[in-house]
């Protein structure tokens, strides 16, 4: 029998977010005691400094540490009653409500293998006979990424099909004794990604203007108060009107002001509410900000080009290497490339070389003063540095260019918008304000 601290139990609880489940503490100390094990450290007590240090290391670490946690138990469906309700009255208000723009956001938030983000694509590929002049855009994201490779794959074995029925099976999967794979168009439908619920920000990857989230079976491990902080950020990204979806009972009474619950008979849902306003500014805080900021002069942000493009393509699927050729070609033609900068930041950062990192999102700064999501990226690499103190005024400064904005302010928020940034930006102060 392994034996771990209260000390070191409680650390694991505050890094992750989850919260202590009963009977958990033996559980717990054999999974502390196989991290020590494949990292070659001394013990626990050594392991509790490896979470302690921040910087990307100790990220990934707690990143494998939620999934040792939590399971990714999913499956086609999942929860028949709720299932019914998406499709016979939440899609089909959804549908009608959006047919002026057919613009159409869902996200599956904790999708494990892909599971659910799937049978929404089913769901909507049933509904929408004319589904080509839609643009229906399906995320699918989690922290465990090899179930997200599987979620890719779209192989399934009969396990994942307890409730679907044949005729479904048989419509939207090839194959046959245990061995299924989803059609091609219904794969291509959904967008996989990795992120972290309690830590990440939501819109710079890319989750903004939601009209449905689901996020069932995942709160359930969380500690009250990530509960609410994960809330507020869902509630930042869903569009006034959009609906959020949990599994039953999933909130214990923790709901923002601004959803209002609707009660089905099969089970509740939450809704934007239309006129919802974001938590209050601290009014001191722009007063801060303008004090200690020099003007921003507006940097000339061309469009990206293709090859910058290709650079783009290649960092998602991973290929680093190419990836980071490709931005040293744009540089050579163009040494003011501001993007290409973020770019290699971002790809530094994935290859956990800080120092790297800090370089490139200072040079963008340089640069352009008004990169806001290069002052956000580079406050956080402070923050993991626990330079609080600098985190806090870069997040002032991109808060600052955000309210001034002096042109290309979309462009550099790379993927999230103003509005929502602001939001997310003044809860982050506020809060190191009130930390302090
Ligand atoms: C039980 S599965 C739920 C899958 C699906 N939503 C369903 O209801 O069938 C829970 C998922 O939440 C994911 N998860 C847990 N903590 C998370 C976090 N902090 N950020 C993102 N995903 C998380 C797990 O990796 C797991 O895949």
């Amino acid at each position: 029998v392994h034996l771990i601290s209260d000390r070191l139990r409680t650390l694991i609880h505050e890094h992750t977010g989850l919260r202590e489940r009963s009977g958990g503490v033996d559980r717990i100390a054999d999974i502390v005691q196989s991290r020590v094990h494949a990292l070659s450290l001394a013990g626990a007590e050594e392991y509790a400094r490896f979470l302690n240090c921040g910087g990307s290391e100790a990220n990934s670490e707690i990143r494998t540490l939620t999934v040792c946690l939590t399971t990714g138990e999913t499956h086609f469906f999942r929860d028949r009653g709720q299932f019914d309700l998406i499709e016979k009255t939440i899609l089909p208000a959804l549908i009608v409500e959006r047919n002026a723009s057919k613009n159409l956001r869902i996200w599956s938030a904790g999708c494990s293998t892909g599971d659910e983000p799937y049978s929404i694509a089913m769901a909507v590929d049933s509904l929408l006979a004319n589904r080509r002049d839609w643009n229906v855009e399906i995320f699918g994201t989690d922290i465990n990424l090899q179930a997200l490779d599987k979620a890719r794959t779209g192989a399934y074995t009969d396990w994942s099909f307890r409730v679907i029925d044949d005729d479904r099976k048989h419509a939207y999967f090839d194959g046959s004794s245990g061995q299924w794979v989803l059609k091609r168009r219904i794969r291509n439908a959904v967008r996989f990604g990795a992120l972290n619920l309690i830590h990440d920000k939501f819109q710079l990857a890319g989750i903004r203007d939601m009209d449905l989230i689901l996020c069932r079976n995942v709160f359930i491990y969380f500690k009250h108060y990530s509960i609410q902080s994960v809330l507020d950020k869902m509630v930042a990204v869903l569009r006034p009107g959009g609906y959020l979806l949990t599994a039953h009972g999933e909130l214990h009474g923790q709901e923002p002001a601004q959803l209002e619950a609707l009660c089905y008979p099969e089970s509740s849902v939450y809704r934007k509410r239309a006129h919802a306003k974001p938590k209050p500014a601290l009014a001191e805080v722009g007063c801060l900000a303008q004090k200690a900021l020099p003007a921003p002069k507006p940097a000339a942000v061309a469009p990206v080009s293709e090859l910058e493009q290709m650079a783009r393509d290649f960092a998602n699927k991973g290929d680093h290497e190419t990836a980071e050729a490709l931005c040293k070609r744009v540089l050579e033609g163009d040494p003011f490339a501001i993007r290409t900068y973020y770019l290699l930041a971002k790809i530094a950062e994935e290859r956990k070389q800080t120092d790297g990192a800090k370089e490139m999102l200072k040079k963008a700064l340089y640069l352009a003063p008004d990169y806001v999501a290069a002052y956000i990226d580079l406050a956080d690499v402070y923050e993991r540095e626990k330079n609080a103190e600098r985190a806090q005024k870069l997040r002032l400064s991109a808060l600052e260019c955000l309210r001034h904005p002096r042109g290309n302010s979309e462009e550099l928020c790379e993927g999230a918008t103003p509005a929502d940034l602001i939001v997310v930006l003044e809860s982050m102060v506020n809060e190191a304000v009130n930390v302090r």
